[in-house]
């Protein structure tokens, strides 16, 4: 890094300018003004902040389990009896006829979950109103805390962040280099249905107190949270004006602890406060620089088990993150330090957003953990039909395995929901169904209406395969019989039901590919139209081929008898399952089992067909090159057609393409997410514009270029090139 070089030796001549590591820091010389998707998320894995810098500092503060109410029955009782037709109709070729049965009697009611919600914003005012100089913010995505530094007033003013895990807090730390010189008016603020706000001052050693209690606006089954920071100042005196905030003048330190607790995980408002208030005050006995070291200690414990070295950038690696992000639009190879930052801050989201906080830890949803709007895009849900299983991606190639927990809590809220829906709607006395969303109550039923997305029987068969990767990763067995098991038993017992034979093949529908139509050949009823519900989806075979898979292995490792019924199934349905096919002209592997069906959307964003090659293995070049062939025929079409159109979707074609051991399609993909997908502050977007804001492009793209390097799949041959990993 020659110009870093430089600028060290000659750093009186370049004053204060700090030398930054390009692959570790984003930092800017500005603030976020209102723009949520140029704040810095910080996180403990329950708790997020986005630090927007302000000259009055504005906090979004999220909690996982603040999500717009409570569980919600949208089964639909008249699915029961609708299927069979469905099926018939199918079978018969009445494609539409199905469709629109499918529709009337099988959306949910309502059509969607619950959203996830913000928690509240902290406003820290310091009266720094104009008159800001030398102002510089920055993210660390290896000790996962944000920082502000700017002089006013001929001080040098610092504010500093902190997500803890091991306290359990958000912690912040204002100063100032000369003494006396803070005043900081504190302020908690939520826009809708906020229960009480008080402030108290006096706390003494456990600090001044702000709270706020809120809830989620119904009447009856709200999820209410309690939230509250706690200020501890040296020097200088502390009122409350008005009984809503605390202001202190002329101190030297300010320090912030701040927590939130919700109904979600404690049965009352004792018990939550009780908890709030165990972990504030361990939080302020201790003080905040133990509380930071340990928070450092702890996240940098596990991002620091991967070091990238992707080679130096030029100078360019030393701008602020908006340059270098524009830059590398014009030059991607000058900068391949940003690569590496962008993996870095992949990495840093997920042990931000995903950890094992205790009983039902809840996993990164569509945003993460960051959220500002009562009515996020897409309801920052999970959507199980490939974003939330790709926020993974990350979590055992690079060393994360621990930040899955919640997703297997989360499932263990969904099993008893998928039970009853399998029950309700498709008549299964056993077993557990997904559709292609799920919310903090692990909801069931199918979601939206329309042919394409909305019955989707699998969220299970997948989510189950991420389990059995897990212990794959882990060698866990414990892990295997305890947790995975259950999933995939259960997963695949709502199979045993409601799979049908249908030419020689166990088959399961109605259902889709993940949001694709096709256009319905002549022949078919209606000849024309496009469509998206059909039987014996590629898909769908890829994913009952890898569950009654990793049944049999699992079977295996657990020494389980072959009397074992869940075992014992895996002989009839396993063999059975249509293989793979591949279309007779195109040579493409296709994605309905019909030949004659034409994409609507050649260049579609979803590579569902192609589950196989990433994240499954089964269309793999170890497994069978011919399949692996027509499925990069087919990766290619759909790119020459205008895929990749959105992050994640580039962030999936990185990674199919490195299966394919294509290196420089690999890359080229990867970089083009770079190109296109990123805000100022580097979370990945659904379109080129940059919003809305979906995380899932982030950790994807951790994955596919991991990926690059590191593969272990299609037998445990494994193979590492081309960089260091520890
Ligand atoms: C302000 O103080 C920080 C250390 O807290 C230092 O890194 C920075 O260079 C100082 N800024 C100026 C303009 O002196
Ligand atoms: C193995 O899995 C069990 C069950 O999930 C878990 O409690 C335990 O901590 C895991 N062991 C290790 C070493 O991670
Ligand atoms: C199940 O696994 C065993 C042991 O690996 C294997 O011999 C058997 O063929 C598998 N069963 C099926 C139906 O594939
Ligand atoms: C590979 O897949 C093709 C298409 O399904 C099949 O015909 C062929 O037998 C498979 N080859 C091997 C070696 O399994």
């Amino acid at each position: 890094m020659l110009l870093a070089a430089l600028l060290v030796l000659g750093s009186a001549a370049v004053d204060a300018a700090r030398v930054w590591d390009g692959s570790r820091f984003a930092w800017y010389d500005t603030d976020a003004g209102d723009d949520f998707k140029s704040a810095l998320p910080i996180g403990n894995g329950r708790l997020g902040a986005a630090v927007f810098g302000t000259p009055t500092e504005k906090l979004v503060l999220n909690e996982n389990s603040v999500w717009s109410g409570g569980w919600l029955d949208r089964a639909n009782p008249k699915s029961k009896d609708a299927v069979p037709k469905i099926r018939e109709m199918l079978v018969a070729g009445d494609i539409t006829g199905a469709g629109e049965s499918a529709m009337d009697n099988m959306a949910g009611n309502p059509t969607s979950p619950r959203a996830y919600n913000p928690l509240v914003n902290m406003g820290i005012d310091m009266g720094h109103g104009s008159g800001i100089e030398s102002y510089t913010r920055w993210l660390d995505t290896l000790e996962g805390t944000a920082s502000v530094n700017y002089i006013h007033g001929g001080a040098n003013y610092s504010r500093e962040y902190v997500a803890s895990y091991p306290h359990g807090v958000l912690a912040v730390r204002l100063t100032a280099d000369a003494p006396g010189k803070l005043d900081v008016k504190l302020s908690l603020s939520r826009e809708k249905w906020v229960l009480s706000q008080t402030a108290d001052t006096g706390s003494g050693e456990s600090g001044h107190k702000v709270t706020l209690s809120a809830n989620s606006g119904q009447s009856s089954n709200a999820i209410t949270f309690w939230s509250e920071a706690r200020v501890v100042n040296s020097g200088g005196t502390a009122t409350s004006p008005d009984g809503k905030t605390i202001s202190i003048t002329g101190a030297d330190t300010v320090d912030i602890f701040f927590d939130a607790e919700t109904s979600y995980r404690y049965p009352d408002a004792e018990a939550a406060q009780a908890e709030l208030n165990r972990k504030l005050d361990a939080a302020t006995a201790a003080g905040y620089p133990a509380v930071r070291s340990a928070a450092i200690d702890d996240f940098s414990s596990l991002t620091g088990r991967v070091k990238l070295d992707l080679g130096s950038s030029s100078d360019v690696g030393l701008q602020p993150a908006p340059t270098r992000l524009s830059n590398f639009k014009e030059n991607p190879d000058a900068d391949p330090q940003l690569m590496t930052l962008m993996f870095n801050f992949g990495r840093h989201l997920l042990v931000a957003s995903s950890r094992d906080t205790g009983p039902r830890s809840l996993p990164a949803n569509l945003q993460g953990l960051w959220n500002e709007d009562y009515d996020p895009a897409w309801q920052s849900k999970y959507t199980i039909n490939i974003n939330l299983e790709m926020n993974y991606w990350p979590a055992l190639v690079t060393n994360l395995a621990e930040t899955q927990k919640p997703v297997f809590d989360l499932l263990n809220e969904a099993i008893p929901r998928g039970k009853a829906v399998a029950k309700t709607m498709y008549g299964c006395d056993d077993g557990f169904v997904l559709h292609h969303n799920t919310d903090l109550w692990g909801d069931a039923a199918p979601v939206d209406k329309g042919t394409p997305y909305t019955v989707w029987p699998m969220g299970a068969a997948w989510l189950s395969a991420d389990a059995m990767e897990h212990y794959h990763f882990t060698q866990n067995e414990t892990f295997l019989a305890e947790v995975a098991w259950p999933i995939l038993r259960q997963a695949a017992r709502f199979f045993h039901c409601h799979l049908f034979e249908w030419n020689g093949h166990w088959t399961a529908g109605p259902s889709l590919s993940p949001e694709h139509a096709f256009i319905v050949p002549d022949g078919l009823t209606q000849p024309g139209r496009s469509e998206g519900l059909d039987l014996s989806i590629e898909m769908d075979n890829q994913l009952l081929h890898q569950l009654f898979t990793n049944i049999n292995t699992t079977c295996t490792i657990l020494n389980l008898p072959q009397s074992n019924p869940d075992c014992a199934a895996v002989a009839t349905y396993l063999p059975t399952i249509r293989p793979p096919a591949i279309h007779p002209t195109t040579n493409r592997l296709l994605e309905w089992h019909n030949p004659s069906y034409t994409d609507t959307e050649p260049g579609h964003r979803h590579f569902s067909p192609l589950w196989g090659l990433y994240p499954g293995s089964l269309l793999t070049l170890n497994t069978n090159e011919t399949l692996a062939d027509a499925a990069g025929t087919l990766l290619d079409h759909r790119l020459a057609s205008g895929s990749g159109s959105t992050g994640w979707s580039r962030a999936w074609a990185t990674a199919l393409y490195a299966r394919l051991q294509r290196g420089e399609d690999a890359w080229r993909n990867a970089q083009e997410l770079v190109k296109l997908f990123p805000s100022p502050n580097l979370w990945s977007s659904d379109n080129g514009r940059g919003t809305p804001f979906q995380i899932d492009g982030n950790f994807g793209l951790v994955g596919g270029m991991a990926e690059m390097w590191v593969q272990s799949h299609g037998g445990g041959g494994a193979f590492v090139a081309g960089a260091w990993w520890n």
